[in-house]
């Protein structure tokens, strides 16, 4: 079954009066104590794509999903999901957004098909119905397998994707994701990645957070970077990039010797400087296209320079926010 047919089988809350932003938010704040976890965000997030809110650990991004999903009350700053008030009327908001953890109280003794029936038979869907739309999540999310075990021997991955099927019954316009893929295994994030766009094919729109600039590089059409609760940079994830460079052709040359005929090849190639460490061998060319990377190693070997070793590097996470923050992601040397 596919999600179209899961769209039709629920009841799910279509988004009200056509409005072109599924989220505007304006100077969110939440303080807890002292601290200010969200300080003053403003966020725009429009109806069909995929929105990353990027940012390291304790960056304040859980905080600001559960101010939108109405958890958590707003302490200063307005929201509107599909043009409705968040603080105003969260009772709408509940069924316009489906929220992953929320369904973090299923029942240990029951298996994943069962509890999936139970979400559904909660949300008012008749017993035959909820059945199919189970079954259909479960394939969905390849819990096939394990639908008939208890909850309580599943793994990480499988909770997380179960989570994020027991979200999905009601089929809500608009998904929050909060960190859907960390501690997954790279298939099992592949699988995630697949399922969210296949989502948004589908007439969702997505807002999700993460900490790696691949999965947002990757999902989203547009990119938030936080930082202590504050909004750092926003932009396509080509943007971002270009801030930081796209990536890194790291060379080492088997004759170090031949630094500075190489430096000269590649600056005919890219028309700037690679970075050089001589007494190595060393040369770090930036990348604006990644297809450079073939024209730099073939002006090199026209020039009759041979090569010891070869690799690519993408800028991290750590790399984006030091260009844009001047300081790493790691929160105890920022303190
Ligand atoms: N209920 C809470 N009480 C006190 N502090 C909190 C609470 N929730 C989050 N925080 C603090 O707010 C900051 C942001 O947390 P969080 O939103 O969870 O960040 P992220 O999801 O980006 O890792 C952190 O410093 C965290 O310790
Ligand atoms: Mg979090």
């Amino acid at each position: 079954m596919n999600i179209t047919e899961l769209g039709r089988t629920g009841d799910g809350a279509a988004p009200p009066g056509g409005t072109e932003q599924a989220v505007l938010a304006a100077g969110l704040v939440k303080a807890f104590g002292e601290q200010r976890a969200v300080d003053g965000i403003d966020l725009e997030v429009r109806s069909g794509e995929i929105f990353g809110v990027l940012g390291p650990n304790g960056a304040g991004k859980t905080t600001m999903l559960r101010m939108l999903s109405t958890l958590l009350p707003i302490d200063a700053g307005h929201a509107r999901i599909f043009g409705v008030d968040v603080a105003g009327e969260p009772h709408v908001i509940r069924q316009l957004v489906g929220v992953t953890g929320q369904y973090a109280s299923v029942d240990e003794n029951l298996t994943a098909r069962e509890n999936l029936w139970l979400f559904a038979r909660l949300q008012g869907i008749p017993s035959s119905r909820a059945r199919r739309i189970a079954d259909g999540l479960l394939g969905q999310f390849g819990l096939e397998e394990a639908a008939d075990q208890p909850i309580a021997q599943f793994s990480g991955g499988m909770r997380r994707r179960l989570d994020l099927a027991a979200s999905l019954i009601t089929r809500p316009p608009l998904i929050f994701l909060d960190e859907p893929t960390t501690g997954l295994d790279p298939r099992t994030r592949g699988q995630m990645w697949a399922t969210i766009r296949g989502l948004v094919a589908d007439g969702c729109t997505v807002l999700l957070t993460t900490q790696y600039l691949d999965e947002a590089d990757q999902l989203a059409d547009r990119i938030a970077v936080i930082d202590h609760g504050r909004k750092v940079a926003e932009g396509t994830p080509d943007e971002l990039k270009t801030a930081v460079g796209n990536a890194t052709l790291q060379l080492v040359l088997a004759e170090p010797a031949e630094s500075p005929a190489a430096a000269e090849a590649v600056r005919r190639v890219i028309g700037a400087d690679p970075v050089l460490s001589p007494e190595k061998g060393r040369l770090n060319v930036p990348l604006d296209q990644a297809d450079l990377a073939a024209d730099v190693l073939i002006a090199l070997r026209a020039a009759g320079l041979s090569i010891s070793s070869v690799s690519v590097a993408k800028p991290s996470l750590d790399e984006v926010f030091l260009a844009l923050t001047g300081h790493g992601t790691d929160a105890e040397e920022n303190r």
